[in-house]
């Protein structure tokens, strides 16, 4: 028995525990968020861009109460050995972020200690897109059918803000629009205020896309280009 128990340990840890860890391991830098309002809790993403440091969306943070950050989760809903969980009441959401047309949806959060950087969670540099390759966000889909408590990642392709302004109203240089280069799936509620990257930098945040997640629309993201100050003078004096 003791000897069956190490072998399926073996095999799992060969197979099907490193599949499970990959993708994780890949996205050390993914942050999920929740964000507790007076009477409900939501569920977001951000991204650790240093060891204080969440980057996210002003419409996640927006008049909350507290927010519990959630840092080297595979599937967060699982008690992993890899995560580490803290809660803060600390935050900066961009001075003039718009509620109601997701203008300047940009928010940082504080942690309350330096984070420990190790293979499971470290940060992501923040930069402008060079390449225009290995394009992706990811997140977990929160409230959707097809949610497995798992981290996913949604491969994109980007579009210009001209096509994009043809199907949503308020597109403006402050933000980037993507559409889903994966046959099967697009980002839906819960990937608000993770990562848009592009060849291993971040360069913007989720903000808003199609009311049922329909993988023809477009996602429109933070252009992060536009806000290199704003982090920059919210990480020194925070
Ligand atoms: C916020 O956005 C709405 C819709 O675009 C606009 O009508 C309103 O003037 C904006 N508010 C501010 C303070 O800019
Ligand atoms: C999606 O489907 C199209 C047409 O079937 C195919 O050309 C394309 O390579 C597929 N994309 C991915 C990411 O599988
Ligand atoms: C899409 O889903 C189909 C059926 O579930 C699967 O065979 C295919 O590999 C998936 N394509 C991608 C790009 O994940």
């Amino acid at each position: 028995m003791k000897n069956l128990r190490a072998v399926l340990f073996l095999i799992c840890a060969v197979f099907v525990c490193n599949l499970k860890a990959n993708i994780q391991e890949k996205l050390p830098f993914q942050a999920g968020l929740i964000i507790f309002r007076e009477n409900i809790q939501k569920f977001c993403g951000g991204s650790l861009i240093s060891p204080f440091f969440v980057l996210s969306a002003a419409h996640c943070t927006f008049g909350a109460k507290k927010i519990q950050v959630i840092l080297g989760a595979n599937n967060y809903k699982e008690n992993e050995k890899s995560q580490v969980v803290v809660t803060t009441k600390l935050w900066n959401n961009h001075e003039q972020f718009n509620n109601t047309d997701f203008t300047n949806d940009i928010s940082l959060i504080k942690l309350p200690y330096k984070i420990l950087l190790n293979q499971q969670i470290n940060t992501i540099k923040i930069g402008r897109n060079t390449k225009n390759t290995n394009i992706f966000y990811s997140g977990w889909p929160e409230g959707t059918k097809n949610n497995n408590g798992y981290l996913k990642v949604i491969k994109v392709k980007i579009l210009t803000n001209n096509i994009c302004g043809g199907i949503y109203k308020n597109i403006k240089d402050s933000n980037i629009c993507t559409i889903s280069n994966d046959n099967n799936s697009t980002g839906c509620y819960g990937f608000s205020g993770g990562p848009l990257i592009e060849n291993n930098k971040q360069i913007g945040i989720v903000s808003y896309g199609s009311k049922n997640c329909d993988k023809s629309i477009p996602i429109v993201h933070v252009n992060l280009l536009k806000y290199f100050k704003w982090i920059k003078r919210n990480m020194e004096f925070n």
